[in-house]
């Protein structure tokens, strides 16, 4: 198969290619990939679909302060996602139900302050949204003007197109959410797997209802992986994986998890990259150890 100077397939280059693209051709795509790329320069929602169309796979995490954001920025994570799920990782509760949007609201400015290149999601927070598309569009503009979000996102599928429709309407991107909901937790039933046997083609209705409706890209959460492939195949958005398998656009994870801060029972979905808990834990106890033993601080920590 042919490749464009950039060494993309010639037929995946969404670029104008000559010839053959191997040499003179005028490629017009970007020098660099979603991850990783020029770090002065916004990610906007049309570098998403590029990428999907280039075929390039990206990953998502989510942030809430400004540390964490700052090093996922650098690392050139192309999205950063303040998810209601700071409900559980931030605020101690044991449900994504009990947050607002008072609350969100700064984490989002703090993930903002701290980026200068990610796209930065707000997630909108139960019962912020549902009531009617009036209600959607007023905590969406809520989140661009006091936080300075770059987009929404929500949970549904066509019950909230009416509402995706209205925000995109009026200028904000909107990702949806399907699958899995977990604020539709106690209507679903608990944690299960979304889609299986006789409900895939609902699902894939719903997701074909929130790209009609404008969302520019789909999260699936616990949806079997065949069938997240399936939809992944029929939309032109990219789709983001949670629990989704390996044939999703992109793939997302809560970061505590991803960096093993949380403690306790895990997902199946979430592999752990590194032993954060250990690592603090490690510092805490050495600290503590020192402090009570007259060893901290040393003459270099103290003023004369
Ligand atoms: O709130 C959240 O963290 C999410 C995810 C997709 C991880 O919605």
């Amino acid at each position: 198969m042919p490749r464009c100077r950039r060494g993309v397939m010639v037929e995946a280059c969404p670029g104008t290619v000559v010839g053959d693209g191997l040499e003179e051709g005028r490629c017009v795509m970007s020098e660099t990939s979603l991850y990783g790329g020029p770090a002065n320069r916004r990610v906007r929602v049309h570098h998403l679909r590029a990428a999907k169309e280039r075929g390039e796979r990206w990953p998502m995490l989510t942030a809430y302060d400004q540390y964490a954001a700052e090093i996922f920025d650098e690392a050139g994570v192309p999205v950063l996602l303040v998810g209601d799920s700071a409900a559980n990782n931030v605020f101690g509760y044991e449900s994504t139900l009990r947050v607002t949007v008072d609350e969100l609201l700064p984490l989002v400015s703090a993930v903002v302050r701290a980026t200068r290149r990610a796209l930065v999601v707000a997630d909108l927070p139960f019962g912020s949204y549902q009531a009617s598309p009036e209600q959607a569009l007023a905590t969406s503009v809520r989140f661009m003007k006091e936080a300075g979000a770059h987009a929404v996102k929500l949970e549904g599928g066509r019950r909230v197109a009416p509402q995706v429709e209205a925000i995109v309407g009026a200028g904000i991107p909107v990702m949806a959410h399907i699958g899995f909901t977990p604020q539709s937790e106690h209507g679903l039933g608990g944690f299960r797997v979304q889609g299986r046997e006789d409900r895939a083609d609902e699902l894939v209705r719903d997701a074909l209802a929130v790209e009609a409706a404008g969302a520019f890209a789909v999260v699936l959460e616990m949806v079997p992986a065949e069938l997240a492939k399936r939809v992944t195949g029929e939309l032109d958005v990219p789709t983001i994986g949670i629990g989704a398998g390996v044939d999703c656009d992109a793939q997302v994870l809560v970061w505590q998890d991803m960096a093993g801060l949380r403690g306790g029972p895990l997902p199946r979905f979430v592999k752990q990259y590194a032993d954060l808990r250990g690592v603090l834990r490690g510092a805490v106890d050495t600290f503590a150890g020192e402090v009570r033993a007259g060893a901290y601080p040393g003459p270099e920590h103290s003023y004369a």
